[in-house]
């Protein structure tokens, strides 16, 4: 009998998950099965899907929306990453125990040093929004070795709360928070990396050209889109190095693949499917 695990969503129908592991399970020729569960809208239908995959034998879930905080909020043992991130998106199911981890992070750091080839450390680094996404990030690139972490909010206020909060956990990496406003007469960022929900309503972040630095990343964290709002706004300052976020979905897949299976695929095939030109 194959091991089980599966994505679980809502919707969850186009979610590529399954593609990509289904991809890294045939490059490792891991005996696995992958589907895709519908926790569907009704209350409880997260914590009844997990309860009914587990009885069936389920060794491992992905989760995306709207699940990663009640996947936590399950969890009997959970990452550090998790438990700042206020999140997890990958579970483990051992010894009877729900292990909970957050590989969003990660799945970034490694898509922007391994596959794009940027080194992060001694980088100024600034994430646009104070949200989940921004969240699970800033950990991982304090890890990384950043210099300095900026966090932009259009309600200034949430960026600053969100910056105080996890500014102790990051060994010793400064971490501010502020509004968009202020970046207009300060200072560059190499890496400038959009974590608002913005690109999905078709708008882009307010923020100044003088943000990015010469030869700064602009890293859209939204996938699958072309050249998003941001990324148009990027160009339009002049930032030559774009990217969107289809290496970070590939890699947060990895590092749960690897976590499950204790083999890490090769993300180069998935990757190549899943690109879309950005243009
Ligand atoms: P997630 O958990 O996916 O990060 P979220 O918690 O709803 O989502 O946060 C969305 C983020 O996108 C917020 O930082 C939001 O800014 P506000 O806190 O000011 O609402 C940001 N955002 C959404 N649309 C935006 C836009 N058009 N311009 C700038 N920021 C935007």
């Amino acid at each position: 009998m194959p091991d089980r695990y599966a994505v679980i969503g809502h919707p969850i129908a186009h979610s590529k998950s399954p593609l990509i592991h289904g991809l890294f399970a045939q490059a490792t020729g891991q005996d696995m099965v992958y589907q895709a569960i519908d926790g569907g809208a009704a209350p409880g239908g997260f914590e009844r899907a997990l309860t009914d995959f587990r009885a069936a034998g389920g060794r491992g879930l992905n989760v995306t929306l709207p699940f990663k905080l009640a996947a936590l909020a399950v969890a009997d043992l959970a990452s550090e990453d998790a438990r700042l991130a206020g999140a997890a998106n990958a579970l483990r199911f051992e010894d009877g125990r729900i292990e909970a981890r957050n590989f969003d992070g990660i799945g970034l750091v490694r898509d922007i040093e391994v596959n794009l080839g940027l080194p992060l450390a001694g980088r100024r680094v600034l994430l646009l929004g104070a949200g989940g996404a921004t969240r699970g990030a800033v950990r991982p690139l304090a890890r990384a070795g950043a210099a300095r972490i900026v966090i932009a909010n259009r309600t200034a206020d949430k960026a600053r709360t969100l910056a105080a909060e996890l500014a102790p956990h990051l060994d010793g990496v400064p971490l501010v928070g502020g509004g968009l406003a202020a970046l207009a007469t300060g200072e560059a960022f190499e890496v400038v990396i959009n974590a608002t929900s913005a690109s999905l309503s078709g708008a882009a972040p307010e923020l100044p050209a003088c943000a990015f630095a010469p030869g700064a990343l602009a890293y859209d964290m939204v996938y699958g889109q072309g050249l998003t709002p941001f990324l148009r706004l990027a160009r339009a300052a002049g930032c030559a190095r774009l990217a969107d976020g289809v290496g970070m979905l590939v890699e947060q897949a990895a590092e749960a693949f690897a976590w499950w299976r204790g083999v890490r695929p090769d993300t180069r095939e998935a990757l190549a499917r899943l690109t879309v030109p950005l243009a």
